[in-house]
């Protein structure tokens, strides 16, 4: 019994830390961080689609359902099925795409500390 509701506060205890964690993030660090993306991702509303799609306005927005790009079917399944982009999807599917995309690859770099947190932020001002 004792045991069962450590569990749980020790639950709440990591749901709070990561509700909090995001909004720590730096924009201006993370648009430092966002320099690794931008060899596939542009970012200016009338850039074309590079390797990647556009990531302007990514928050809130479907997975793969960026006008004119051609998604890996995955992709764009996954947004017909209801995959929004949001803090723990976005950071869950840099760090570890293959939770939402069996077979996926994505090079990104690898995130020190808290360069997730920052990345986040500077996403949002998209
Ligand atoms: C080597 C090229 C490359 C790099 C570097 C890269 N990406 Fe991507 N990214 C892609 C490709 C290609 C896709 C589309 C994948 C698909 O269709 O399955 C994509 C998809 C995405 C999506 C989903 C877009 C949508 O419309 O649903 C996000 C978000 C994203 N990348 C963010 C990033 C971020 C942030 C970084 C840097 C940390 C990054 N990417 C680095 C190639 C890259």
């Amino acid at each position: 019994m004792g045991s069962v509701l450590k569990f749980i506060v020790a639950g709440f205890t990591v749901v709070a830390f990561l509700g909090t964690a995001y909004a720590d993030g730096d924009p201006e660090k993370g648009r430092k961080v966002f320099r690794k993306c931008r060899i596939c991702h542009r970012i200016s509303p009338d850039a074309k689609h590079g390797i990647g799609p556009i990531l302007n306005n990514i928050f809130g927005a479907k997975a793969g359902s960026r006008e004119g790009y051609r998604y890996s079917s995955q992709m764009k399944e996954a947004g017909e099925n209801g995959l929004d982009w949001d803090e723990d999807t976005l950071s869950e599917f840099l760090i570890n795409p293959k939770t939402f995309f069996p077979g996926h690859r994505h090079a990104v770099p690898p995130y020190k500390g808290n360069n997730m947190d920052h990345l986040i932020a500077y996403l949002k001002t998209l």
